[in-house]
C-alpha cells in the first residue's frame, strides 16, 4: 500500500515544530515563518543510540573541573569567548553572507600553533587556499576539507584527531540519519547535534559557521540557539570596513561582549584601541556631534553621536535612526519638547552613531540629546567633552552601571569634561581624574550648562 508523504512545518525563526499550516508562530508570535518540510523519518537509529552513562550524585560530591580554553591568535575573539576557547564547546558564528565569517575562521586556524581541520562545503580546497594566500598562513598544521557528509565528517575527526574543527557552513552540512535536504531546518538541527556529540566526547571545540540574513529568511542560526555553548555574530556594516564579533549567549563568559576588527585587503585585522578609533577625525568643530561614553560589555569605549534637526521641508517630518534605537530617539526628542521646551514637533531629525557601530547602552541618551540639542541650536559642542547618562521620561538624568570605568576612559583619552548624572556623582572619587566632572540633574539643566 502506498502511503502518503505527510509535511511538518516549521518555524524559521523559533524552529517550532506543527502539523498544520501557520501565519502567526504559535511559539514565538512571528508572521510570515512557516516553511513546509518533508517528515523525517529518522533511519538507523539503532546503531546511534548509546547507552546512557549518567547516575545521580549529590551536589557537593561532583568534583570541578578547570575549564580549559586555547588562547586565539585575536584577543578581540578570545574575549567575546569569555577568555578563549573552551574544550568541548560548541560555538556557532552567524552572519550575512559576504560579511567575513570564512575569512575570520580561516585566518584563526592558520595563525594559531594548533592542528585544525577546516571543514568547508561552500568553497572548493583551491579557493580556500587563494584565501588563504591572501590572509598569509603561518600555520603548517590546518587541514582542508570539503565535506558535507556528517557521518565522513565523525570518521575524518577520528582519523586526524585535530585540536579544534571549524565548519563552513552548518546550512550546507547533512546527516545520513535524516532524510531530508540540507539547509532544511530538521537537516540543521540533526547536523549541529551530531557536531555537538563530536565536540563533547572527542572535547575537540568545534566551530559552526552559520548564514543569517536580517530577515531571517535563511533558516539556521536562531534554531540553533539552544543546542550550541555559545552564539557570537559578526555583523557590520558593508560600506565600512569595521567588523563587530558580538557574543549573543555564552555558557562560558559575559554574554555582552563585543570584539572589533577591520577588513582590509590581507584579511582581518583587530582593532585593539576602539575609542580612537570610532571617533571621527574632524579639525573644526561642527554642530550636532556629541560623545557617548559607553559601555560595550566590559569594555568602556568613547563613540561619536550625530544628529541633524532641520526645518521640515515637506508636511510631515522625518525621523530616523541608524545604530540606535528609533522608538527610543522619539522618545527622547519627546522628552526634549515636554520638559525643556524645545520645539521639534516641525523639524527632521536624524541620527547616527559614526562607524556603523550599533549600540544600546543606555547612557547613550545624554549624549544624543546633545547632539541634537546642538545641531538644533546650531553651536558645535567642544570636541573635548562626554557624555554618560540616562534620560528618563520627566527629562531627569539617570545614573548609569560603571560610570568610573567610563570615565576613566574618557580622561585616559585626553577629554576635558563628562557630563553624568547627579546620582553617579554621588560618592564619585572625581579628584583621581584630570577630567571635570560635571553633574546634571535635568535635560533642562544640561541645556543651560553647555549653551548658556
Ligand atoms: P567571507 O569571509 O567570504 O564572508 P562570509 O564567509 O561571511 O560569507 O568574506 C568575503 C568578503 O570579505 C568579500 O567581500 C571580500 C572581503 N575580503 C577582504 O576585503 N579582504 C580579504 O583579505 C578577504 C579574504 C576578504
Ligand atoms: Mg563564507
Amino acid at each position: 500500500m502506498a502511503t502518503k508523504e505527510k509535511s511538518v512545518f516549521f518555524c524559521k525563526s523559533c524552529g517550532n515544530e506543527s502539523p498544520k499550516w501557520f501565519g502567526k508562530c504559535p511559539a514565538c508570535g512571528e508572521w510570515n515563518t512557516c516553511v513546509e518540510e518533508k517528515e523525517v523519518k529518522s533511519k538507523k537509529t539503532e546503531d546511534r543510540r548509546q547507552k546512557s552513562e549518567g547516575v545521580p550524585m549529590p551536589i557537593k560530591e561532583i568534583t570541578n573541573a578547570e575549564e580549559q580554553r586555547i588562547v586565539l591568535p585575536f584577543e578581540e575573539f578570545n574575549r567575546v569567548l569569555g577568555g578563549g576557547l573552551v574544550l568541548g564547546s560548541l560555538v556557532l558564528v552567524g552572519g550575512e553572507p559576504g560579511i567575513g565569517k570564512s575569512t575570520l575562521l580561516l585566518q584563526t586556524a592558520l595563525q594559531l600553533n594548533k592542528k585544525v581541520l577546516y571543514i568547508s562545503g561552500e568553497e572548493s580546497q583551491t579557493q580556500i587556499k587563494m584565501r588563504a594566500d591572501r590572509v598569509g598562513i603561518k600555520n603548517e598544521n590546518c587541514l582542508i576539507l570539503t565535506e558535507t557528509d556528517t557521518k565522513e565528517i565523525l570518521k575524518h575527526v577520528k582519523d586526524v584527531q585535530p585540536d579544534i574543527v571549524i565548519v563552513d557552513s552548518i546550512q550546507t552540512l547533512s546527516s545520513p540519519y535524516v532524510d531530508a535536504t540540507a539547509g532544511t531546518i530538521s537537516q540543521i538541527r540533526e547536523s549541529a547535534a551530531e557536531m555537538n556529540k563530536i565536540a563533547k566526547s572527542y572535547q575537540i571545540p568545534v566551530f559552526l559557521i552559520g548564514h543569517i540574513t536580517k530577515d531571517g529568511s535563511i533558516a539556521g542560526p536562531k534554531i540553533l540557539e539552544h543546542i550550541v555553548d555559545t552564539v557570537l555574530q559578526f555583523e557590520g556594516d558593508r560600506h565600512y570596513g569595521f567588523r563587530i564579533l558580538r557574543t549573543i549567549k555564552n555558557r562560558f563568559g559575559s554574554a555582552s561582549e563585543l570584539g572589533i576588527f577591520e577588513m582590509n585587503a590581507t584579511g582581518l585585522r583587530e582593532v585593539t584601541n576602539p575609542s580612537e578609533f570610532l571617533l571621527s577625525q574632524r579639525d573644526e568643530e561642527v554642530s550636532g556631534i556629541a560623545i557617548a561614553a559607553t559601555m560595550e560589555g566590559q569594555r568602556p569605549m568613547l563613540i561619536e553621536t550625530q544628529a541633524l534637526v532641520s526645518t521640515a521641508a515637506y508636511g510631515t517630518p522625518q525621523r530616523s535612526a541608524t545604530g540606535f534605537d528609533t522608538r527610543r530617539m522619539n522618545m527622547l526628542l519627546a522628552v526634549l519638547e515636554k520638559r525643556a521646551g524645545f520645539k521639534l514637533g516641525m523639524k527632521d531629525v536624524f541620527l547616527n552613531i559614526a562607524g556603523g557601530i550599533r549600540s544600546d547602552d543606555p547612557a547613550l541618551d545624554l549624549s544624543v540629546v546633545a547632539a541634537v540639542l546642538s545641531s538644533n541650536a546650531d553651536i558645535p559642542i567642544d570636541n573635548r567633552t562626554a557624555f554618560a547618562a540616562e534620560v528618563g521620561l520627566s527629562g531627569e538624568i539617570r545614573a548609569v552601571t560603571r560610570i568610573e570605568a567610563r570615565i576613566a576612559e574618557a580622561d585616559k583619552l585626553g577629554f576635558e569634561k563628562i557630563y553624568i548624572s547627579k546620582y553617579s556623582a554621588k560618592g564619585l572619587d572625581t579628584k583621581r581624574f584630570h577630567i571635570e566632572v560635571i553633574p546634571v540633574a535635568t535635560v533642562y539643566d544640561l541645556a543651560t550648562e553647555l549653551f548658556g
